[in-house]
């Protein structure tokens, strides 16, 4: 996930950077933007050196350049569109009116404007500034804007005057973040053996059968379970997905390669997801060589069904949770309770894939958990990584350990 961090002028600036630290152990991706104050403050090298990229100081490039930088102009548009939330902190009575009034005059309140995402504001001031009614007014509006306010502690401020005012302990405002973003940890515990994608079955060199998966529902998974905090195992058929950070990815391509991986890993996973799309069967004869055409005759080919590992799984699991999907065209409630007994799993997740928004190659889907205790959990609409985050809530509800 990326994040930026607005650093403004104040003497907690310096804090920003233990901020910084504290949010990396998150794995977030970290854009510092500074203000012209800030930088009286501490230098962005600082922010550099922790984040390993440059941090942005101008609207329009560096102030020594005659020209103007076109690309840095339009770079707040691009910030503002490929962060998932900006936090700034501490934030100064001066940035808190700005945000308030829209007033867009450097590249932090510019950004402000031109972001989706959430914010996240940590002020820190002297006490009768934090108390002034001018600031208590714009602190207002911008909650009733949404705004997520971290408040300023009581204390020995710098000014030498004790009240409200200074910066907010810098666990209280990551824990902010974190729930602003919806980061948990609650699957420390876990590793989680993940199927993703379609697999291939070859009829000649050129030629092979396999279906429409693209893979984004299994990676969806991957990455949630990752970000939650689950050593994540993903076995995936060919697709054209960037690999998730800090997923241990094994790449296959035949249901016979899945299988061989999945039965390989499955003993040192605590929780087992199959949202892989497996071939269903397979030629029973690889021709070594590309098909020829002959006109005018049909060619029939010969299939024979592939393992059913989520079966076999079924048959050879210990404490582990087994989770399969159930793609379907018809009678999907019957179909996955089916599957949820003849394959001994512990939950099916069913996709009616003939649903609009729903199944494959789609961001979003419609899914009904089927348990074995015979609840159904229905799920509206919604992205493939809040349906993972579902589906990974109730594999912790299953986890005997973890109860
Ligand atoms: O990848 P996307 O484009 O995001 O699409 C997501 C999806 C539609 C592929 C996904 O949501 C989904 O439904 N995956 C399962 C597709 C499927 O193969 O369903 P099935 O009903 O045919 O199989 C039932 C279960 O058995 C599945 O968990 C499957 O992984 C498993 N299986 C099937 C055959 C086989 N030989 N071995 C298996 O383990």
């Amino acid at each position: 996930m990326r994040i930026a961090l607005g650093v403004t002028g104040g003497v907690a600036a310096y804090k920003a950077a233990e901020l910084t630290r504290r949010l990396q152990q998150e794995k977030l991706d970290i854009q510092v933007i500074m203000t012209r104050s800030a930088r009286e403050f501490i230098t962005p090298l600082t922010f550099a050196a922790l984040t390993g990229q440059k941090v942005i100081t101008e609207m329009f490039g560096k102030e020594s350049n005659a020209t103007p930088n076109v690309e840095s102009a339009i770079e707040h548009i691009a910030v503002a569109q490929r962060i998932d939330l900006l936090v700034v902190a501490p934030a100064t009575a001066d940035i808190l009116a700005k945000f308030a009034q829209g007033i867009a005059d450097d590249f932090l309140t510019t950004l402000y404007l031109a972001t989706k995402a959430p914010v996240v504001v940590a002020p820190a001031m002297n006490v009768n500034m934090w108390e002034n009614a001018a600031t208590q007014n714009n602190i207002a509006t911008l909650k009733s804007r949404g705004v997520h306010v971290v408040d300023p502690d009581e204390g020995y401020l710098a000014c030498g005057m004790t009240g409200s005012g200074r910066l907010a302990g810098i666990e209280t405002i990551a824990k902010e973040v974190c729930k602003v973003l919806g980061l948990r940890h609650d699957l420390e515990n876990e590793t989680i053996l993940i199927t993703a994608g379609p697999t291939c079955e070859d009829l000649d060199p050129v030629r092979y059968l396999t279906n429409r998966s693209s893979g984004k529902m299994g990676y969806a998974l991957a990455t949630a379970a990752q970000r939650r905090g689950a050593k994540v195992i993903l076995v995936s058929g060919p697709t054209d997905l960037q690999t998730p950070e800090g997923v241990d990815w094994i790449p296959v391509r035949t249901t016979k390669q899945m299988r061989e991986a999945v039965l390989e890993r499955a003993k040192e996973s605590t929780i087992i997801i199959k949202a892989a799309a497996v071939a269903d069967y397979r030629p029973v004869a690889q021709s070594q060589q590309k098909i020829k055409r002959s006109t005018g005759e049909h060619l029939v080919l010969e299939l024979e069904p592939t393992p059913d590992i989520l079966a076999e799984l079924g048959r050879t699991k210990s404490s582990q949770v087994l989770i399969g999907f159930a793609a379907e065209t018809e009678n999907v409630a019957a179909s996955a309770r089916k599957k949820l007994t003849t394959k001994n799993a512990d939950m099916i997740v069913a996709n009616d894939v003939t649903q609009a928004g729903a199944g494959f190659d789609t961001d979003t889907n419609v899914v009904t958990l089927y348990l074995r205790d015979h609840r159904e959990i229905a799920l509206p609409k919604m992205t493939k990584f809040q349906v993972a985050d579902k589906i990974l809530d109730q594999a912790l509800e299953l986890r005997p350990q973890t109860k």
